[in-house]
């Protein structure tokens, strides 16, 4: 059942609308001929998480909101931070959230809950890493140079591909069918980063070699490559606490909310691959 809001002219707003899922909501949105804003600082007008004066202005004529929060719901400050835009949110007439929030990471918990404290209908999506982490993120530079060095072992992860991330995002901005929902959303198999690898230099017709680093290694590359320390201390924390094991088994969201399979991650190399994203350097 399509909502009024769907069908109408309010405006849908979308937070890290120039990020890997926040871009592919924002386009399927708008391929449904939807009002679409991007919220980010690049957005017009733009929308900055540590700047609170910029969130009224990008809330104006919005009915619904996805918030993919950044860099992740679990940072000091985030509950003040998403609890207060939800509330703002919802004082400004919106009427429905859509929350990106991450899988197993109790930390980001009570940020999770101040969203839910604003009132209003909410669908919250829990979701596992991205696949396309490998292609539009952290570690395609690596994929380029033949090379990923990470500090994960053999504990596998169901990589979801964020076309599905988006696809259950819009489907709960849109169908009231949704609301009050939580999605747990994994891809269809689980892969050790090894494994992953492999499918990637399989479809990109190149050598990848993975090999894995000591946490302490790992952080001190990064830093020396300029990464932030709020950055480095998330990746810390996803490597060294989240990729335990804990994660390392399949959900039924993806089919729970869209009554289809999710996309295997050897579809995913393939179409990434197709793109050229892999192929220069080395
Ligand atoms: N990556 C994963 O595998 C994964 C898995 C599960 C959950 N998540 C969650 O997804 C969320 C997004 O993370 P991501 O790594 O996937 O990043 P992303 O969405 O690909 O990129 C970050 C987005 O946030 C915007 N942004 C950055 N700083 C901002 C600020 N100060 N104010 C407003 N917008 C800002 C960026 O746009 P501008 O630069 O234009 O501002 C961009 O649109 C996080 O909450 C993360 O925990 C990620």
């Amino acid at each position: 059942m399509e909502t009024e809001k769907a069908r109408g002219t309010e405006t849908v707003l979308v937070l890290g609308g120039t990020g890997k899922t926040g871009r592919r909501v924002a386009q399927r949105l708008e391929a449904r001929g939807m009002p679409v804003r991007v919220g980010s600082r690049s957005g017009e007008p733009p929308f900055d998480w540590e700047n609170p004066d910029t969130w009224a202005p990008a809330l104006g004529d919005v009915g619904a909101v996805y918030i993919s929060y950044y860099p992740y719901l679990g940072v000091p400050g985030a509950v003040e931070t998403v609890g207060s835009f939800a509330d703002l949110a919802v004082a400004s007439g919106v009427r429905r959230l859509v929350l990106l929030a991450g899988r197993g990471e109790p930390e980001e918990e009570p940020a999770v809950d101040a969203v839910r404290e604003s009132g209003t209908e909410l669908t919250i999506v829990r979701s596992t890493w991205f696949a396309q982490n490998f292609s539009e993120d952290y570690w395609a530079e690596g994929i380029l140079n033949g090379e990923l060095a990470l500090p994960a072992g053999e504990v596998p992860e169901p990589f979801v591909d964020a076309d599905d991330v988006a696809d259950v995002a819009v489907a709960a901005l849109t169908d009231d069918r949704h609301i009050g929902e939580l999605y747990e959303l994994t891809g269809p198999r689980l892969l050790t980063f090894a494994e992953a690898i492999d499918e990637i230099a399989k479809a990109a017709g190149r050598e990848v070699r993975f090999v894995p680093v000591s946490i302490g290694e790992f952080a001190s590359a990064a830093a020396e490559q300029g990464a932030p320390g709020e950055v480095i201390s998330l990746l810390r924390r996803l490597f060294g606490e989240v990729l335990d094991g804990r994660n390392a088994h399949l959900t039924d969201g993806v089919r729970r909310a869209l009554g289809r399979e999710p996309k295997d991650f050897a579809d995913y190399a393939r179409e990434a691959a197709a793109t050229g994203v892999w192929a220069s350097k080395r």
